[in-house]
């Protein structure tokens, strides 16, 4: 898909999104957050589900956890232009509670439409509810910084999952914020090593790589992702 006809289906996806009552959450939103971003690129920043000021402003990762996520993003030289920022679930949870099982079901589609549109090269999940799309059955403490081949049923074709701890929990503990920025280096490498793996032309039947992509010195933090 050229350019102009990406940015038209996105913006399809996100008018629905706008008008979507199919659970709850429309009942105590004041505004719908499709996501948004550059529709050429080719790292998708997946999250959990708008929180106070994303639901004022329609937009996603406005608040604090979204400016760590902008500097996190410029550590290794990115900005949040470069990439496109959604999240599982498109409305607010009522006082930022978990979305719920059939809030995620009924979102699902909206996320799956969008990442066949951007057909991106990596997803990076941001917190575990994101995680359990693109990793079913790992734990984030074990999972955050590492690699898995995402099942094409999500959306995103021959596309790898890098997992992530959400910024929020970041700011909370400096631990975690400390291990936010490693992980986060390795993402240029991911996209390198993604890139190869689609120009390889890999099966789309997802099975685990062997060995997750190292935070190593070949990871340029300054690349650009074009
Ligand atoms: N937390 C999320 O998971 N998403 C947002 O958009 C904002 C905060």
């Amino acid at each position: 898909m050229i350019d102009v006809e990406r940015q038209r289906a996105l913006e399809a996806i996100a008018t629905e999104v706008r008008a979507c009552t199919n659970c709850r959450l429309h009942e105590t939103r004041t505004k719908a957050v499709p996501g948004e971003g550059d529709p050429e690129t080719e790292v998708v920043f997946v999250g959990e589900g708008p929180g106070f000021n994303e639901d004022r402003e329609g937009r996603p990762f406005i608040g604090r956890a979204g400016d760590l996520l902008v500097k996190l993003l410029a550590s290794i030289g990115w900005r949040r232009d470069d990439v496109f920022i959604t999240n599982v679930v498109k409305c607010r949870p009522p006082e930022n509670r978990d979305p719920q099982p059939d809030e995620i079901a009924a979102c699902a589609p909206f996320l799956r439409r969008q990442l066949e549109v951007l057909d991106p090269a990596v997803v990076v999940t941001l917190g575990r509810y994101s995680m359990a799309t693109f990793m079913p059955g790992v734990r984030i403490s074990q999972a955050h910084g590492t690699v898995r081949p995402i099942d094409p049923a999500t959306g995103a074709n021959l596309a790898l999952a890098f997992a992530m701890y959400h910024p929020a929990a970041a700011l909370r503990t400096p631990a975690i914020e400390r291990e936010s920025y490693a992980d986060i280096a390795a993402v240029p490498a991911t996209l390198l090593a993604s890139r190869e793996r689609r120009g390889a032309g890999a099966s789309t039947i997802p099975e685990p790589l062997e060995e997750p992509v190292p935070s190593t010195d070949d990871a340029t933090p300054e690349m650009t992702l074009f």
